[in-house]
């Protein structure tokens, strides 16, 4: 298959979301720390009635009616995600009563699970399928998304919620450039999820920062040194980048991270002009720079025009809705659909996803024809306007409540339907087996 790429794209997020501002005042933490520190906006969560079976079901389901996907176009479909009900049984088999009515069994792919990165080793895992000798002419679809609660404490608001889900085909409008990946794999405890009684992670935050920022340089170098050698002897660097894309934890460390792959460019010509206030900088030892705040300071004023033109109008999801771990990049992607639609035929956009524990690569796509009907269809804005605003005390009880259902069986959940936009599926009941059935407002 030639130009493989999305052919359609949904997100599905909450209805309700807690102000960043709010949760500052509430937890008591000094103005702006949420806002400024983090750089955060809004958090979406959700109280009991949602999982992340039901959240996914609502993406492919809206994916599918507004693009009017026939079931049986499709030919493999594949979860990433870190929230898990079930042990053994994947989201995929769950999602399978989807196609159910169109009988329609002859689906590929299962879910991949590595923190915020198993959404991108699916959406992989299927451009490779299409490439191969495995591939019947049929479409794909990728689901990316979590629900991300933290226990209380400074990782509380960096949560989120929202899944993303994507139509893959041939001929695609927005097409991976094929064969051009840099990726950085490690054994790293920085965030993990040993406790199955809990929803909540382990994180030790500054270790995650760190080996964030050090899977930017792996990932950033080698996928110079592929372009440099598969499509261009030219030197690779960020000029070569029209749009880039991030996972997104809270935008400041979004904000440094273009920084840091302007750092890779530096190294690689220490004496150019344009780099001459990092000269300071030059000779310093990795690990001395991951929380180096001057260094920090001086490449994200040195790269803030860029930042402003090539990274910010792909936050605009991750400020509203907090992270959405494996929706993350997915949901960075669609917010630069919807900001920059009218500007992206003919571009190149570098995208860089990030999985504690670790996962991480750098890979890119190019925007080939009008995206505007994809903008219409999602209609992000107004669904953003659309949601409600809840007190941070509603929030934390909400939470509460998650934790005493976790795990928990024989139960229906106590929300109120009106929590939840209508057309949405969610959870009806859950029996003393561990058997969920859902139902559709
Ligand atoms: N006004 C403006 N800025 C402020 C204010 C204020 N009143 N108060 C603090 N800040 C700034 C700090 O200076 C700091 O900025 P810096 O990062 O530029 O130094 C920032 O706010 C954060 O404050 P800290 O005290 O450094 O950090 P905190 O203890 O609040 O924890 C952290 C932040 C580590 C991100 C925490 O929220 C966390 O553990 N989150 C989960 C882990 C995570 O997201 N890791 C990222 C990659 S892994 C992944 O995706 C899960």
């Amino acid at each position: 298959a030639e130009n493989i790429g999305i052919l359609g794209m949904e997100i599905y997020f909450p209805k309700t979301y807690v102000a960043q501002e709010d949760l500052e005042k509430f937890d008591g933490v000094a103005a702006g720390k949420y806002t400024v520190g983090l750089g955060q906006t809004n958090m979406a969560f959700c109280g009991d009635l949602e999982d992340i079976y039901s959240l996914s079901m609502n993406a492919v389901t809206n994916l599918m009616e507004k693009y009017d996907v026939d079931p049986h176009s499709i030919g493999r479909l594949e979860v990433g995600t870190e929230t898990v009900i079930d042990k053994a049984k994947s989201i995929k088999t769950v999602l399978m009563d989807l196609f159910a009515k169109s009988g329609n069994t002859a689906i590929d792919g299962i879910d991949t699970i590595n923190a915020c990165y198993g959404g991108t080793s699916a959406l992989h895992n299927t451009l490779q399928w299409m490439e191969s000798s495995y591939w019947d002419g049929r479409n794909a679809i990728v689901v990316a998304g979590d629900i991300a609660v933290y226990e209380k404490g400074p990782a509380r608001p960096t949560g989120g919620a929202g899944v993303v889900a994507m139509l893959i085909g041939p001929n695609a409008p927005i097409t991976f450039e094929s064969g051009l990946r840099g990726v950085h794999m490690e054994n790293v405890y920085d965030f993990y999820k040993p406790d199955m009684d809990s929803e909540y992670p382990r994180v030790d935050g500054k270790l995650s920062i760190s080996c964030y920022l050090r899977a930017i340089d792996n990932c950033y170098s080698r996928y110079r040194s592929v372009f440099e050698k598969k499509f261009s002897p030219d030197q690779f660097s960020l000029d070569k980048v029209d749009y880039a894309v991030f996972h997104s934890p809270y935008n400041k460390l979004v904000q440094k991270s273009f920084g840091r792959m302007l750092y890779n460019d530096f190294l690689r010509n220490p004496n150019a002009e344009v780099f001459k206030s990092l000269a300071a900088y030059k000779d310093l030892k990795a690990e001395d720079t991951y929380f180096n705040t001057d260094l920090e300071k001086a490449l994200v004023a040195l790269s803030k025009e860029d930042y402003n033109k090539k990274v910010a109008p792909s936050t605009l999801l991750a400020k509203q809705l907090g992270n959405t771990y494996c929706g993350s990049t997915y949901g960075g992607l669609l917010s630069l659909f919807c900001e920059k639609s009218d500007d992206l035929v003919g571009k190149r956009v570098l995208t860089f996803s990030y999985g504690s524990g670790l996962s991480a690569s750098a890979f890119s796509f190019k925007v080939n024809q009008s995206i505007e009907e994809m903008v219409k269809k999602v209609d992000l804005k107004k669904r953003l306007d659309q949601r409600q605003r809840v007190t941070p005390e509603e929030f934390t009880n909400k939470l509460s409540l998650r934790e005493q259902r976790h795990n928990l069986k024989n139960y229906s959940p106590s929300d109120s339907v009106s929590t939840l936009f209508p057309g949405s599926f969610y959870l009806k009941h859950v029996d003393d087996a561990g058997r969920r059935c859902y139902e559709r407002t």
